[in-house]
């Protein structure tokens, strides 16, 4: 077996090197983490770049195993915020010099819902001179309907593979059409041919999942030649189908050393795409976002969501900022982002690097 030291010392990595980088102790992964942090910055930088998270709408046609807000979750009171109240959000993110937002809601393919997320976009644009840069989070949908949102105004789209091993993926979703592996795959090669940078991203710590199969996500994530990356700890909600495999679970923290783990390995193996540091971090660890950026993430999304929706919107449970406005989140945030060692790239897009290095 390879040292750490030796793996961490090399620029390509192979299976058996991220297994071992993502099975490292104490001593390994903080190795790892260094190294990850000097690759975050000579590649992008330290610069961290701000998406205004606006989740515009709890209402969803699915029902992932493991979500809060699915559609057979009956003790949550549904939303759609209305127009005027997103672009209320928009215009705050871009007063406060936040140069993108994402749009995410739960999914639906109805016209009504395809024609708001088009008008929005258009506005969005509009009132912010073209300034504001979008990314849409809305799940599967046609090409034609990509590539309509994509007209509007959208450039970066993030739908998450949640774990690229089919079986793991079937036992976390009903077996039916609407939640097929083979459509997620064709939904993110359809963002890619239409231009958008594409985004994706896994759970970790799922019941049943293992190291090996996490090591094959970051293999995944390199084969699919992906712009941007959100990836999480997997937090058990009680009103959902999944919590009953609690028992199965890693402990709260084992979930957490893994995201960390996994972020800092994939910094190594794609230096140059854009890493979130989710907000599920959070939920788990008071600085766990903080924490990300210190190990190869660049990209937070401050949740820019009206207050009075947040309560609704909880995929999970002990979802962090739930009672925050949107400018107590901002200055928390700064001031949060200035310990971790980085600047705050305020009104600049921030694009991922790796989407320009292809061109
Ligand atoms: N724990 C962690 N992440 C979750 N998501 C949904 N439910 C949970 C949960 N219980 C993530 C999924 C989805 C994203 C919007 O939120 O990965 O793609
Ligand atoms: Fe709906 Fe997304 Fe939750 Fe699945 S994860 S139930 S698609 S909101
Ligand atoms: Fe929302 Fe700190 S980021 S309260």
């Amino acid at each position: 077996m390879k040292s750490i030291d030796n793996i961490l010392a090399q620029s390509v990595f192979s299976r058996e090197d991220i297994i071992q980088l993502l099975s490292s102790d104490v001593v390994g992964r903080n190795k790892l983490y260094e190294k990850a942090a000097s690759v975050k910055r000579n590649h992008v930088g330290n610069k961290v770049y701000y998406r205004g998270l606006v989740e515009f709408s709890n209402i969803c046609f699915k029902n992932c195993y493991y979500c809060g807000i699915r559609a057979g979750n009956k003790n949550i009171n549904r939303y759609d915020i209305s127009e005027d109240a997103i672009l209320k959000a928009v215009k705050y993110a871009h007063d406060s010099h936040y140069a993108s937002v994402v749009f995410q809601a739960g999914e639906r393919d109805d016209d009504e819902f395809i024609e708001k997320v088009c008008r929005l976009l258009r506005k969005s644009k509009e009132i912010t001179k073209g300034e504001i840069g979008i990314t849409i989070s809305v799940g599967e949908q046609s090409e034609e309907v990509y590539q309509k949102w994509f007209d509007c105004g959208a450039h970066r789209f993030l739908l998450r593979i949640e774990s690229s091993n089919r079986e793991l993926f079937n036992k976390i979703h009903p077996n039916n059409a609407k939640h097929d592996f083979d459509k997620r795959i064709a939904a993110l090669r359809l963002l890619k041919k239409t231009g958008y940078q594409t985004g994706t991203g896994v759970m970790i710590g799922l019941p049943e999942q293992t190291i090996e199969n996490l090591a094959d996500d970051i293999l995944f994530f390199e084969e699919f030649d992906i712009d941007m990356i959100g990836m999480g700890p997997y937090i058990e909600h009680a009103e959902t189908p999944m919590f009953e495999q609690k028992d199965l679970l890693w402990s709260l923290d084992e979930r957490f050393n893994m995201a960390l783990k996994m972020i800092a390995t994939l910094r190594l193996v794609l230096p140059d795409i854009n890493i979130a540091a989710a907000t599920a971090l959070q939920a788990i660890d008071q600085i766990g976002r903080e924490k990300a950026l210190k190990v190869g993430a660049n990209i937070i999304m401050p949740n820019i969501t009206p207050t009075v929706h947040r309560t609704d919107y909880q995929l999970y449970q002990n979802k962090p900022c739930i009672d925050e406005s949107a400018s107590d989140c901002n200055n928390c945030l700064e001031a949060r982002i200035k310990i971790a060692g980085d600047s705050i790239g305020y009104g600049e897009w921030g694009d991922s690097l790796h989407f320009k290095n292809k061109k």
